[in-house]
């Protein structure tokens, strides 16, 4: 979905989508409390509908207006469950538009103490998939077909960054290229080894994702790891975090599966403690594509 199509359905959708969440909630617009939006980062046109939606509603109802940072809201989703992390906590965020190491030492103390240098991990896998002929997002559909794979059928090269970055161009041009040959001498070859491909393509992301989270714990001696974003949904990913976990000791936190994707309670969570803080915006607040993290 474009840019354009994706402001014009947030505009059809905005409405009807609140309404139902107040009826399916069983609660009354006066018993709302605050009106929280979503300010960065993402597509300015659907930001600018949800931004201006929010302070008009809270104008109309006279209620506290809180602006939240997506990639913050995804931090915090780990505090949705009942089973919640201890401060400080390290959580892996893993989107279609990210790759972060966030350093957690308070609800609004969040640092990045690592993040990718190109794409992000669910670009990685969106693109891989694209190369196989999957359509988009392929992240979902590598992680299926790669139950069925055998991981170490194929080794794509592991890119070498310092420090807790990441990189993940490099992965996707050594796919491309191994593909181009393989198809050279087999045109079939993508259908016949669909699954081993998946397998091994995320065995590949899983394994740098993991080697610099790893780092980062040892780094900062922290032992409470969360993951978090589309990609924490990838199978693949959760069971090789936990056995990493199990293995040193840690204490492994995942948000279940509906709060890992892009979700409105994660942003409600992040307003819920902005909102004990007193941390609330002015109407003359906007929305922007990007955003500073403080
Ligand atoms: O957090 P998210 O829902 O939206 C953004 O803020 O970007 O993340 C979307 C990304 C897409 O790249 C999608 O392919 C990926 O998460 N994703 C997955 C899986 N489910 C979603 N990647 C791998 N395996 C999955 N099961
Ligand atoms: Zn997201």
């Amino acid at each position: 979905m474009g840019p354009e199509l994706a402001s014009r359905a947030h505009m059809q959708n905005i409405v009807p989508v609140v309404d139902a969440a107040l009826k399916e909630a069983k609660v009354e617009l006066e018993q709302i409390d605050a009106i929280a939006f979503t300010q960065s980062p993402g597509l300015i046109g659907s930001l600018l509908v949800g931004s201006q939606f929010a302070k008009s509603m809270a104008l109309a109802l006279n209620k506290p207006l809180i602006a939240v940072h997506h990639m913050q809201a995804h931090v915090l989703s780990n505090l949705i469950p009942e089973k919640k992390p201890s401060f400080p906590f390290l959580c892996l965020t893993v989107s279609g538009g990210h790759t972060q190491i966030v350093l957690a030492h308070s609800t609004s103390e969040l640092k990045v103490i690592g993040e990718t240098l190109d794409d992000a991990a669910g670009e990685a896998f969106d693109k891989s998939a694209k190369l196989l002929g999957l359509p988009y997002p392929g992240g979902p559909l590598i992680d299926k077909n790669a139950q069925d794979g055998n991981p170490k059928k194929f080794s794509f090269a592991e890119p070498q960054i310092e420090g807790l970055n990441f990189s993940f161009s490099g992965l996707k041009t050594s796919i491309l290229y191994f593909l181009q040959k393989e198809i050279k001498k087999d045109p079939d070859f993508v259908q016949k080894n669909l699954v081993d491909l998946c397998a091994s393509i995320q065995e590949r992301i899983v394994s740098i994702l993991l080697k610099k989270f790893k780092r980062a714990a040892l780094q900062t001696g922290i032992k409470d790891l969360c993951i978090a974003g589309g990609v924490s949904a990838n199978s693949g990913l959760r069971k090789a975090f936990n056995e990493m976990c199990e293995k040193e000791n840690w204490n492994a936190f995942i948000p279940p599966f509906e709060y890992c994707t892009d979700n409105a309670a994660m942003i409600a969570i992040t307003a819920y403690y902005k909102y004990f803080k007193k941390d609330f915006a002015d109407l003359s607040v906007s929305a922007s594509a990007r955003a500073s993290w403080d």
